[in-house]
């Protein structure tokens, strides 16, 4: 039976998720469609009774329904649950079982290009406590990390993310000012803001002046795909890890759940790097 599968969200039109997906089938040779289901608010319970007379084999959940698709389905990953967002849903027999792969698809781009950056006496700094960097700071939790500092611009919302860490993690909240202080101190940092997004593509969240060198800066922006953060961050002699890698292995591993099948991403990381430049 050919494979069916969807995303729904809003807007959607320029998601890139079917080209990914397609890719993968392609790649693995398997037979399959991937549909966009755009609903607004009102419609999403009709929606989703639609999807699930369809069967689908599974779907994948994007703003703004990542929280509200949750009392539709019959069960949560740990994850998923904890996270309190889902990104992927899969058909287990007629029950539909929500997963959150956005933060263990994150870890998994870094581990690739940095192995060496996962280890007990490294210092994280994640910039920014909205619905990615939820997802992003549980993944961190789960690695061997000296600690994991949050700074953001509301220091109440980086706080209501510590609901999501294991107890053994070490994490201090910092204005950005203080960040911007202590940067020196840490070997990874973590850029999950809105902030240098297109079209506000010259904003930088924070300066970058104290960085050390050899830290890995990373940009969860994708569009542009090199951000004026990560620019400066090549300038002080920091390592660089692009947002579009994330995009990838977030989708790597919902193909899995719903498959049984990892896909490599070694030619579908470049094409998806080339399709992106040509678009700014
Ligand atoms: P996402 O799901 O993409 O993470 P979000 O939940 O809206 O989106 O979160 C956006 C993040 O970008 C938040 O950390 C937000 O900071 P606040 O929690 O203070 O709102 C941050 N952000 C957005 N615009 C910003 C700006 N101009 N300066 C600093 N931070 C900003």
């Amino acid at each position: 039976m050919p494979l069916k599968l969807g995303l729904i969200g809003y807007p959607i039109n320029h998601s890139l998720s079917p080209w990914i997906h397609n890719e993968f089938m392609q790649r693995l040779g398997i037979e399959g469609e991937y549909l966009l289901y755009e609903v607004p608010e009102a419609n999403l319970g009709t929606m989703i009774n639609h999807i699930k007379e369809m069967k689908l084999n599974g779907f994948n959940v994007t703003v703004p329904y990542k929280q509200a698709i949750i009392p539709y389905l019959d069960f949560l990953d740990s994850d998923a649950e904890k996270i309190g967002a889902v990104n992927t849903v899969v058909n287990e027999n007629g029950k539909w079982k929500g997963y959150n792969t956005d933060g263990q698809g994150y870890i998994r781009s870094v581990k690739m290009s940095f192995p060496d950056l996962f280890g007990a006496s490294k210092k994280v700094l994640l910039l920014g406590a909205g619905g990615a960097a939820r997802g992003i700071y549980r993944a961190l939790t789960h690695e061997p990390f000296e600690r994991i500092d949050i700074a953001n611009r509301t220091g109440e919302r980086a706080r209501s993310l510590l609901d999501v860490k294991e107890d053994r993690v070490e994490t201090s909240i910092l204005s950005f000012q203080e960040a911007e202080q202590q940067l020196f101190n840490y070997d990874f940092i973590v850029q999950t803001t809105s902030v240098g997004m297109k079209p506000n593509v010259a904003d930088q969240v924070i300066s970058l002046e104290n960085l050390k060198e050899n830290t890995v800066v990373s940009d969860i922006i994708y569009q542009p795909i090199l951000t004026s953060f990560l620019k400066n961050a090549q300038r002080q002699n920091g390592r660089t890890h692009l947002g579009h890698a994330m995009l990838l292995y977030q989708a790597q591993l919902a193909f899995q759940i719903w498959t049984g099948k990892t896909v490599p991403l070694d030619r579908t990381l470049s094409k998806l790097e080339q399709r992106l430049r040509g678009n700014e």
